[in-house]
């Protein structure tokens, strides 16, 4: 039960750094040439499928075409992406454990 907690912990404090690593950077659009959506969510730049589509590989979207729509995830975690919105200042990451 304890380690579990931790893992939650643990996914809870990438979810802020996400938020506030996206705060500090430039209006999120998708970027030309990169896939811009993975089932209903929108990729918008920094966060991206791959190579520089991705402004780090920590802005990894994981796009996983097992699934009918299509879901993605998280680099390589298993933290499904809900949303990326953006306002044009601000991108919020929302997600959940699936497993
Ligand atoms: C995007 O993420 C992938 C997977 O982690 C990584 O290989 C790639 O280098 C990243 N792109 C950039 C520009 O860091
Ligand atoms: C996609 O999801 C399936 C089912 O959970 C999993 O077996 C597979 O490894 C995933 N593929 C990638 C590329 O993550
Ligand atoms: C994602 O968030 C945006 C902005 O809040 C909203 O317009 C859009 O419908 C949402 N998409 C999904 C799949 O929830």
């Amino acid at each position: 039960m304890g380690s579990n907690r931790s893992l939650v912990v643990m996914q809870l404090m990438i979810l802020l750094t996400v938020i506030l690593t996206v705060k500090a950077s430039t209006p999120a659009v998708v970027k030309p040439g990169c896939q811009k959506s993975c089932g209903d969510v929108i990729i918008p730049y920094p966060f991206g499928t791959g190579d520089d589509c991705n402004i780090t590989a920590g802005f990894f979207i994981n796009c996983n075409t097992s699934f009918i729509p299509n879901k993605p995830f998280l680099g390589n975690s298993y933290l499904e992406v809900i949303n990326i919105s953006t306002d044009g200042q601000t991108g919020l990451l929302q997600s959940g454990a699936t497993r």
